[in-house]
């Protein structure tokens, strides 16, 4: 294709700024149109980020009825559904901002309109361009562990609750679970080749959230700070994940992989800040313990440190995709998986029983 690929942004808040800056680098992608709904927003979004000739919308419908190659949507959690599909159905490719969704019903129906319609949804998780990240899935596919039989991730900050619209219910949907818990899951997920989930049992709580002591939002606090669940996942893999935006303690830990011939273990570059010791992106140490002569053995695998822009690399590899008519590069069939199941512990902790998770064939 040797015209210019032409984009549109559907929201224009804090993640749509790093989507411009990334699309602004990449030779032959013009930025055309945003759209925000609230008035003015789209045009000061033009200005500020210095969008030559781009229209500013408040409908993301009248985007829509432009010529574009791709779209990124940017919107806060709830609007991903509505956004997407109507972006699929007027014929565009689709970068939605993680998580995919609110529900996984909501996520069925934007697989089943990018089926339909042959467009392509991908999503937005920058970590797996991350070359440690890229390393850590090498180990775990090259059966380096042998049968691979449980898996523990998650993360958590001592004190790192966001506000606004992250923590309004109607319109993220879910707390830490969607904010920071689907990164942990993804880096689970796509290293055992994402494996169907099949049942969740959880719980979760909001003690920091709520309490005025510890967030200046708290009378407006409608989510979960802190999840812990247990995970059957086909295969025989028992997954554990846990995730907290503030607790009483400094790390969650490492992430553990357990193989019949070896397990691997990861950390997160923890480094004492409150905000720190989830995975969106980065990685502290990897370290393989295996027998060797009949010994214990830990080898420490090297962890790069490296100079790329994961968050380039993720709009670049979706412009790349439009560019040679490839498939999505993180398909949302996919993350449909990870979506599962943040649907199925919020389910699950409300019941308060392990909860089966039903997910359509395509
Ligand atoms: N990948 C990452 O590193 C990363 C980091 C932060 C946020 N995010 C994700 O990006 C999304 C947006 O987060 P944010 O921090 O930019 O939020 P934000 O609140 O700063 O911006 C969202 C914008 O969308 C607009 N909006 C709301 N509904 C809309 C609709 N129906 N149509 C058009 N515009 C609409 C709002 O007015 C606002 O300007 C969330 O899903 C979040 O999870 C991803």
């Amino acid at each position: 294709m040797n015209s210019n690929i032409r984009i549109g942004i559907i929201g224009s808040g804090g993640i749509a700024r790093a989507h411009a800056k990334a699309y602004k680098k990449i030779p032959g992608v013009d930025i055309v149109a945003v759209a925000d709904v609230v008035p003015g927003k789209a045009a000061q979004f033009i200005a500020d980020q210095e969008l030559t000739g781009a229209l500013p919308f408040e409908d993301h419908n009248r985007l829509l009825e432009l010529e574009l190659d791709g779209v990124s949507v940017c919107t806060p959690n709830v609007a991903h559904h509505r956004a997407s599909i109507d972006a699929l159905e007027a014929g565009k490719h689709v970068l939605v901002e993680k998580p995919l969704s609110v529900t996984l019903q909501q996520g069925i129906e934007m697989v089943q309109a990018s089926k339909r319609t042959g467009n392509m949804l991908s999503v937005g998780f920058q970590p797996r361009y991350d070359p440690n990240m890229v390393a850590i899935k090498d180990i775990v596919q090259s059966g380096r562990l042998g049968k691979v039989y449980y898996v523990e991730t998650g993360g958590g900050r001592r004190r790192g609750m966001p506000g606004g619209t992250f923590i309004k219910k109607e319109l993220a949907g879910a707390g830490a679970m969607a904010d920071i818990g689907c990164y942990s899951l993804d880096m689970a997920l796509n290293a055992l080749g994402y494996p169907k989930p099949l049942t969740v049992s959880a719980v979760t709580s909001n003690y920091f959230g709520t309490n005025p002591k510890y967030h200046k939002e708290a009378a407006s606090f409608e989510v979960e700070d802190f999840g812990a669940a247990f995970i059957r996942l086909e295969g025989d893999i028992t997954l554990q994940f846990k995730i907290s935006w503030a607790m009483h303690m400094d790390t969650l830990g490492a992430s553990y992989f357990l193989g019949t011939d070896a397990g691997l273990k990861v950390s997160t570059p923890y480094n004492g800040s409150s905000w720190n010791g989830v995975w969106d992106g980065g990685v502290g140490s990897i370290t393989l313990y295996h027998d060797e002569i009949g010994r214990h053995a830990e080898t420490s695998i090297p962890v790069l440190q490296h100079q790329v822009d994961r968050f380039f690399e993720k709009v670049n590899d979706f412009v790349r995709a439009i560019r040679e008519n490839r498939p999505a590069p993180i398909p949302a069939d996919q993350i449909l998986f990870n979506q599962a199941i943040i649907d199925g512990i919020l389910r699950s902790s409300e019941t308060r029983r392990e909860v089966d998770i039903v997910i359509p064939n395509f």
